[in-house]
């Protein structure tokens, strides 16, 4: 089936010329094309012609978008969305000055959540994720990645990753599974870590594998959750076994976590609120994405990690929600673009090459989409204005009229 795509505004491809990433000062260079349309066909992005050239009895579908402005599907590459239960008791209690990590070596944060969800039947999870899905979708995101470590158990790990393999036959966006067992300690291994390290090796990691819920294995390398020796295990172990790695760093502390993360070739390290700057410049030698979670630091408070440093220095960065119920409870991608803009510094553009081709280049998936370029999968964000710069003015307000993924109209609120 042939589709055109009619008359936007602008066609914000953010083109990359067959690179499929932007690092530093390209990620500026978002790719305007004025007084264009796109062509479809069968899911794929088949040509972009002038308006001029338009013969429209050539197409079985005609979609009008006067007067809006169309980017590549939004890419959100790195959240927790399939939990259960409330931190609001937490986040009170943050309020009246505790800390996040005081939360957390008192058994609570991580493990409260671990605690709600080992208590729900797998529908229960399916249940609970499905309004966020469709959520994140009404914003214009084609393409989510969802983590476990919430289980921290062989059998709820394999729950959480069955939940979410469950949800991609009902959603018709991309969604990638990334197993993060080793998120932190389990409350029965809290004076056994090498036993729950062992459970991960020998257990967790084999099963998942072997059942393809995963195509992501993931650690957090911090003082309360793994050592830099730790992750350097089981990363050993999930490579051997063909997971593709990723790693949160640098939230709080600087541990050794970028050197074991740079060591496994890891396609992209989040966080970096305390990144130091000599590794800044190992990050920025190197391929791997730098996905920035402003919305941490805004929902925990405390100091944003430096995304002018990264990008100066010719890092490529990427940003995300991190959706979760505890560092990071906002499930809004416009709003995190609009923190990342005023309290990171970071340009309009900026943001839009983060949310686009270099978080597709954070889940391996930037040559398929992420950009709007002749051949790639036709996953489109329609935004009801005339000009892309309203998207990151309007904070927190949601712009997106129409999601398109593979040529679909897969939600319209005209
Ligand atoms: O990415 N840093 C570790 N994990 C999550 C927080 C999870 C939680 O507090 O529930 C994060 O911030
Ligand atoms: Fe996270």
């Amino acid at each position: 089936m042939r589709k055109l795509f009619k008359s936007p505004s602008q066609i914000i491809s953010v083109s990359t010329s067959g690179k499929n990433y932007k690092s530093g000062n390209n990620m500026n260079d978002v790719g305007i094309i004025a007084n264009h349309s796109v062509v479809v066909e069968d899911g794929i992005i088949k040509d972009i012609i002038p308006n001029s050239s338009i013969n429209k009895s050539s197409y079985e579908k005609n979609i009008d978008l006067k007067d809006k402005i169309i980017l590549p599907g939004l890419i959100e590459c790195h959240t927790h969305t399939a939990y259960a239960g409330s931190r609001a008791d937490e986040f009170r209690q943050r309020l009246q000055g505790k800390t996040y990590e005081d939360i957390s070596k008192a058994g609570g944060g991580i493990n409260t959540t671990v605690q709600a969800i080992r208590k729900l039947a797998f529908e229960e999870l399916i249940n609970l994720t499905k309004p966020r899905i469709e959520y994140f979708i009404s914003q214009g995101i084609t393409t989510l990645e969802i983590k476990s470590g919430y289980g921290l158990s062989y059998y709820d790990e394999i729950k959480i990753l069955q939940t979410v393999d469950n949800l991609k036959n009902i959603y018709p966006i991309d969604i990638i599974s990334t197993f993060l067992g080793a998120h932190t300690f389990p409350r029965e291994y809290k004076n056994d870590h090498e036993k729950y390290i062992d459970i991960i090796v020998n257990e967790q990691l084999p099963y998942i594998r072997k059942n393809k819920l995963a195509i992501f294995c993931d650690a957090f390398c911090e003082t309360t959750a793994f050592s830099p020796e730790q992750v350097d295990r089981i990363f050993s172990k999930a490579s051997d076994l063909g997971y593709k790695l990723k790693l949160h760093s640098d939230q709080f502390n600087t541990i050794g976590g970028i050197d074991v993360g740079i060591k496994h070739k890891v396609k992209s390290i989040d966080h970096l609120e305390v990144v130091a700057n000599e590794d800044i410049q190992k990050l920025s030698k190197t391929k791997i994405v730098c996905v920035l979670l402003p919305g941490v630091s805004f929902f925990l408070d405390y100091g944003f990690a430096p995304a002018r440093k990264l990008i100066d220095s010719g890092a490529i960065v990427a940003l995300s929600t991190d959706y979760n119920p505890g560092s990071s409870h906002i499930a809004n991608l416009n709003l995190i673009m609009s923190i990342a803009a005023l309290k990171m510094k970071m340009t309009i553009e900026e943001t839009i090459s983060a949310v686009t081709i270099n978080a597709a280049k954070a889940l391996d998936i930037h040559k398929k989409v992420g950009s709007i370029e002749i051949g790639k999968k036709a996953d489109f964000a329609i935004f009801d204005t005339k000009e892309y710069a309203d998207i990151v003015y309007n904070v927190g307000k949601n712009l997106n009229c129409m999601t398109v993924k593979s040529g679909n109209v897969i939600y319209n609120n005209e």
